[in-house]
């Protein structure tokens, strides 16, 4: 969870209240803000003569910390990078540095200028917003499993001392939690984190903000005609279910935007099984379902005027004396027969009957799906971009711009007739697979493609940037929350 529950914008003079600690972004050019110099006039030149030092270059996320009998007992200095380079992007990882610095100097409460450029327009309340979300992202900490919690410092409260927009400030906290309520759905094993527990958190968010939540369990889809979900969820007696979230926030006969998420609690691979080592990730393979979750919520708790759907299937795919076997046909609810090849290729599965689903009951305006659906996508973009691809060019260059703004990046792969081919079965009309060992990310697209109808549609694929080890200014090692914030940004954009 995010521990950084308490943002609040000082509203007297800053040194009417002493400070714990308080965070200064500088740039390289160490050029000092009007408040960094009166920061500094009060604090006895600390923070000119450790500019005048080389201990601090400005960095992006180098950081400093300086002693002072000032008003502020402890500064910490917050490299910002090139100044004509700023973006929000750079200001969200300022935050993240930050909030993770204080709990690295076992501050709980802290204190922090906003920084900005407004000739970048990196100001106002979106600047306000980024590095709120930065605080808060960079405060995250999964520690839910854990008796013994004596050594971890969380940081609790931060006071913003300067610069400090209350209607930015305010958004960045909802949109972050929503992201937070992301990775701790992914973070959870699977035996806790099960679809009825993903149908409980749609549930609970549809009682918070008015939402309607609809849950199928597998004799109701499976009667509906979701014969390719039900065929993953053939080999485990996990409970699977199909949940559906209506919000109804725009003008009653709008047509709504549709969000999808494959919702794979666990994937062994089911009878194509996969090799035991780091299968544990596969609990991950959740994330996409986790994502659109934290859209819901934060579309809720922002109040949008939009009218949004959200569908997500889940189930574990398991092996058993159920399960299905490679070679097995079944038919997907827009009445497309699928051969499936490998059982392993299952979100598609899943996803194929989600879509139709969607894209026939609710003619959405637009419909975008996340899914962790291929391992190919990790060889192509690694973990630092997500792989797109649809039937839209407005839409996908509407999510490119998303990217950039959110720092969730993009990278579109093509879905051309010939590579659509590829997944055109002998015996069926479709099979799971693509040619072998050829794009395989754009396989698991073609196949998805042929169960959109004519919904303006794109495919996410997070498999990459979902979770890594790695830890960054304001992603901590592990889950992501990758897509909720690409997801509000879209929102944003396609007007
Ligand atoms: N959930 C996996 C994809 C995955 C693999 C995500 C590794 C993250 C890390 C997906 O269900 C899968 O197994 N895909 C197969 C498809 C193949 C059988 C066509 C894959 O990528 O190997
Ligand atoms: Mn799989
Ligand atoms: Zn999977």
């Amino acid at each position: 969870m995010a521990f950084l529950n308490d943002v609040s914008i000082q509203s007297g003079k800053w040194d009417s209240e002493s400070h714990e600690l308080l965070v200064l972004g500088v740039f390289e050019d160490k050029k000092l803000t009007d408040f960094q110099t009166s920061v500094d006039e009060s604090s006895g030149g600390v923070i000119a003569r450790a500019l005048d030092s080389d201990d601090f270059d400005g960095k992006s996320n180098n950081t400093l910390a300086l002693y002072s009998e000032g008003p502020s007992r402890r500064i910490l200095l917050t490299g910002l990078g090139k100044r004509k380079e700023f973006s929000l992007d750079k200001l969200r990882q300022a935050g993240g540095t930050a909030s993770s610095s204080a709990a690295g100097m076992k501050a709980k409460i802290f204190s922090a200028e906003v920084p900005g450029r407004e000739d970048l327009d990196v100001s106002g309340p979106a600047a306000s917003g980024a590095f709120v979300e930065g605080l808060i992202l960079g405060s995250y900490k999964f520690l839910d499993y854990k008796s013994d919690r004596e050594d971890e410092t969380v940081v609790e409260k931060v006071t913003l001392v300067n610069g400090a927009v209350r209607s930015g400030v305010e958004k960045g906290q909802s949109i972050a939690e929503a992201v937070c309520l992301s990775r701790d759905l992914a973070a959870h094993p699977s035996n806790v984190a099960t679809p009825t527990r993903l149908a409980k958190e749609a549930q609970k968010i549809a009682d918070e903000f008015g939402m309607k939540c609809t849950v199928w369990g597998r004799s109701e889809f499976t009667k509906m005609g979701m014969g390719a979900f039900a065929s993953v969820a053939k080999g485990t007696d996990e409970p699977p279910k199909f949940i559906l979230l209506e919000y109804n926030g725009g003008p009653k006969n709008q047509r709504p935007v549709a969000f999808v998420g494959k919702g794979i609690t666990f994937d062994t691979g089911g009878i194509s099984i996969k090799p035991s080592k780091s299968m544990d990730e596969m609990k991950f393979d959740m994330c996409g379902a986790a994502a659109v979750l934290g859209v819901m919520r934060a579309i809720g708790k922002l109040d949008l005027k939009k009218n949004v759907v959200m569908a997500i299937a889940a189930t574990e795919n398991m092996p058993g004396g159920h399960a299905t076997k490679p070679g097995d046909i079944v038919k997907a609810y827009n009445g497309k027969t699928i051969e499936i090849l490998n059982t392993d290729a299952e979100g598609r599965l899943v996803l194929a009957d989600a879509l139709a689903y969607v894209s026939e009951t609710y003619n959405p305006r637009y419909m975008v799906n996340f899914a962790t659906l291929t391992g190919a996508v990790v060889v192509a973009l690694g973990h630092n971009a997500s792989g797109i691809m649809g039937n839209n060019e407005r839409l996908i260059s509407r999510l490119k711009e998303a990217g950039e703004a959110t720092g969730e990046r993009v990278w579109e792969f093509p879905l051309w007739d010939v590579y659509c081919e590829d997944v055109k079965s002998k015996i069926a009309d479709v099979k799971n697979i693509g040619a072998p060992m050829q794009s395989g990310s754009i396989a698991g697209g073609a196949f998805l493609k042929e169960f959109v109808g004519d919904t303006p549609w794109a495919h996410v694929d997070i498999a990459g940037t979902a979770w890594w080890d790695k830890t960054r200014p304001y992603i901590p090692g592990g889950p992501s929350g990758v897509g909720v914030r690409l997801s509000l940004e879209l929102l944003n954009l396609m007007r």
